[in-house]
């Protein structure tokens, strides 16, 4: 192969894997076996070892201990995991009513459930303690993602009750509410990262991460619907779902028992408009006949059970039309599209907008001005736009072009390699990004100063007060021009420039993550504050002194190369120390517990049985060990667990570095 070769094989790999993984972890439909992927993978790393000089920032051989390379153990499923069948309208609903009182006869009743739109679940309990939790899979066997469930609050470890069967299993459902669906989504916005298209999808991406810490931070939430056990301990399921509440577990209050299907369908009715007041989404209703008896009396296909149904509302869709497309420039530069629509009541609210995501959306589209648009609120929070209605398009209409400059600064739009998004790079005098770097910067997450918001930034940046993050602190320099603003007392004057005199107290990573430099996030901002002591050592910290870093991989550290390599964030800097910010870290200084692995390096990966990682690496840190970020040849041992990276492991392999185990580490310390 020829050089060129080599490095279009690099690219395409790097490509290709990356698509995987967002179809994996981000739409949750992997459109690769996991063997095959972790194949590519260790082809990729290799190719990059003998040519690191075509190695791309943005290969997913770097995404170690969160994202890709991941592999869980496979768990046969005592009783398969069966699905239901779907019905969409009254008519189906009375079919299935008639084939089961065929069946049956005529005395019999229903419950009525929630269909929870999330990941379905299932735990295993002996004795009392939560040993095993196990996703669906194929129905047969599903994934090992037990250290990952415990993390999940509302899942109980151990039962008080010693009354409970000696095995059991319990099924439900893992989702995740609205409200931090939204929050952590926009998080990963602020961090240009990759956004989850809906709450399921971003439950079902986080139960199958590697990093359990990760998974704690991410709230899930799960209810809890059937019961399996060997012998038959109850007459009825409805009985038997109260039980389960009496055991601790969380089931749902919503359930309903109904005496015909006509009570079924008012059950329907009821919640095909109420569903938008639950803090969760439910994407549909299930209908189970309660008696176990007759249960088995009417048993099951080769795929689903005959005595349940789902019911499945309707994605809520409406037509309406697109009056143009503006464009919204973020606090990162990123350039979105936003579909500005004729409003139209749609589940329950006013629609106006449209997210249209990136310029790609706009393609798959084929957006003209003043088409008729098919709007939709399913499982998306946000409206989106499902298709264009062709018969109304009118002639002559112009088609929708994502522009090449920047709405709001003229500035010619980039777009790095490997991303959708296209940026505006003018990030010191494009107004939106100084707008939003100010209002990240005072928000509850960075600097939380007390008395201004998002708009007073927005008014000072229009009046000329406010145009960097530094002019905030001069302000009560301008305390006579404030009073002449509308809506400003002499109280709320005080009260703000309070504010701001205590934000200086402020620890160093908090004004580190205020900063906003891309890819630096609060929990990088603690690891960077930490990892380099202070502002000097790390604005000319090299890329692999940043990527020794516990969690500072190679994108990162470029990100924050790039932004200290510009003049004029370091004459910000420069002013924001004058003022009397914090720019070193204080942490308190690790006591020595002792010296038994002073001169030892070790590297942590995957998922350990009684300690958590960082636990691990305080453990090791207080002994007088070090942790390296990467394995390389200076590494002494690889502390490895559970669900580790095949690429890591194959690098240790190659270095001959001594993989040992939780229990080595301890003997160690013995
Ligand atoms: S009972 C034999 N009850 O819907 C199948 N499932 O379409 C027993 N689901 O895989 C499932 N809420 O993930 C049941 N209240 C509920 C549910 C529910 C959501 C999910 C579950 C199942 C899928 C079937």
């Amino acid at each position: 192969m020829s050089l060129f070769d080599i490095k279009d094989k690099m690219d395409a790999l790097v490509k290709e894997l990356n698509q995987h993984s967002y179809n994996y972890y981000v739409l949750a439909m992997p459109t690769i076996a996991d063997y095959e992927f972790d194949k590519k993978l260790e082809e990729l790393s290799k190719l990059e070892k003998e040519h690191p000089e075509f190695a791309d920032a943005d290969s997913p051989t770097l995404k170690v201990g969160g994202e890709i390379t991941k592999t869980f153990t496979t768990v046969k499923h005592r009783w398969p995991m069966l699905s239901l069948g779907n019905t969409y309208n009254e008519q189906d609903l009375r079919d299935f009513d008639e084939r089961v009182r065929k069946t049956i006869g005529e005395s019999f009743e229903y419950v009525c459930e929630l269909k929870f739109d999330g990941l379905s679940i299932s735990l295993t309990y002996e004795d009392t303690r939560l040993v095993r939790a196990v996703t669906r899979g194929d129905g047969t066997k599903g994934d090992d993602v037990t250290t990952n469930v415990k993390t999940i609050n509302n899942i109980p470890h151990k039962l008080k009750n010693e009354e409970v069967p000696p095995l059991f299993e319990i099924r439900g459902e893992i989702f995740m509410h609205r409200a931090a669906f939204e929050r952590l989504n926009k998080e990963r916005e602020e961090l240009g990262e990759i956004q989850y298209a809906n709450p399921r999808n971003f439950a079902a991406g986080t139960v199958k991460m590697q990093d359990s810490k990760e998974v704690a931070r991410r709230p899930l939430d799960c209810f809890l619907y059937s019961l399996n056990t060997d012998k038959n301990y109850f007459k009825t399921h409805w009985e038997s779902l109260q039980t389960l509440k009496s055991w601790g577990f969380n089931v749902s209050g919503n359930s309903k028992l109904a005496g015909s299907i006509d009570e079924v369908l008012v059950f329907i009715k009821q919640w095909e408009t109420e569903r938008f007041k639950l803090s969760y989404d439910i994407d549909g209703i299930v209908i189970k006949v309660n008696s176990y008896a007759q249960q088995q009396e009417l048993g099951f296909t080769a795929k689903s059970p005959r005595w349940a149904i789902s019911f499945k509302f309707k994605a809520e869709e409406v037509e309406t039309i697109l009056e143009k497309v503006t464009y919204q420039v973020g606090r990162t530069g990123a350039v979105t599209p936003v579909a500005n629509l004729k409003p139209v009541q749609l589940a329950g609210t006013t629609v106006k907008r449209a997210t249209l995501h990136n310029a790609n959306e706009i393609e798959r589209l084929d957006l003209y001005e003043g088409d008729s648009v098919f709007v939709e609120k399913g499982g998306e929070i946000i409206p989106k736009i499902i298709n264009v209605n062709m018969d109304k398009r009118k002639a002559g209409a112009l088609k929708i072009i994502y522009p090449t400059v920047c709405p709001e600064c003229q500035s010619e739009l980039i777009r790095k390699e490997g991303e959708v998004a296209f940026y505006c790079p003018n990030d010191e005098a494009c107004p939106p990004q100084i707008v939003g770097k100010i209002q990240h910067f005072i928000g509850r997450k960075a600097m939380n100063i007390d008395g201004l918001g998002d708009e007073t930034i927005e008014t000072f940046y229009q009046k000329g007060l406010v145009k960097h993050i530094s002019d905030l602190y001069t302000l009560h320099e301008k305390a006579e021009e404030l009073k002449t603003l509308e809506r400003f007392g002499e109280r709320s004057i005080e009260n703000m420039l309070k504010g701001i005199e205590q934000s200086k107290q402020m620890p160093f990573e908090k004004v580190l993550f205020g900063l906003g430099i891309r890819y630096v996030g609060e929990t990088v901002a603690k690891k960077l504050a930490f990892g380099t002591k202070n502002i000097d050592k790390l604005s000319i910290a090299s890329l692999e002194e940043l990527t020794a870093i516990d969690e500072i991989g190679q994108r990162i550290a470029e990100s924050i190369i790039e932004y200290f390599g510009n003049p004029e964030h370091l004459h910000q800097i420069g002013l924001l120390k004058s003022y009397g910010l914090q720019f070193e870290a204080i942490e308190n200084e690790i006591a020595l517990q002792s010296d038994k692995l002073t001169g030892k390096t070790f590297v942590i990966s995957g998922v350990f049985e009684n300690y958590s990682r960082e636990e691990l690496k305080d453990l090791i840190e207080s002994n007088g060990g070090k942790i390296l970020s990467g394995i390389s040849a200076k590494l002494n041992y690889l502390l490895a667990g559970d669900n580790m990276g095949p690429s890591k492991l194959d690098k240790a392999k190659k270095l001959n570095i001594p993989l040992i185990a939780e229990g080595d580490l301890l003997e160690m310390l013995k």
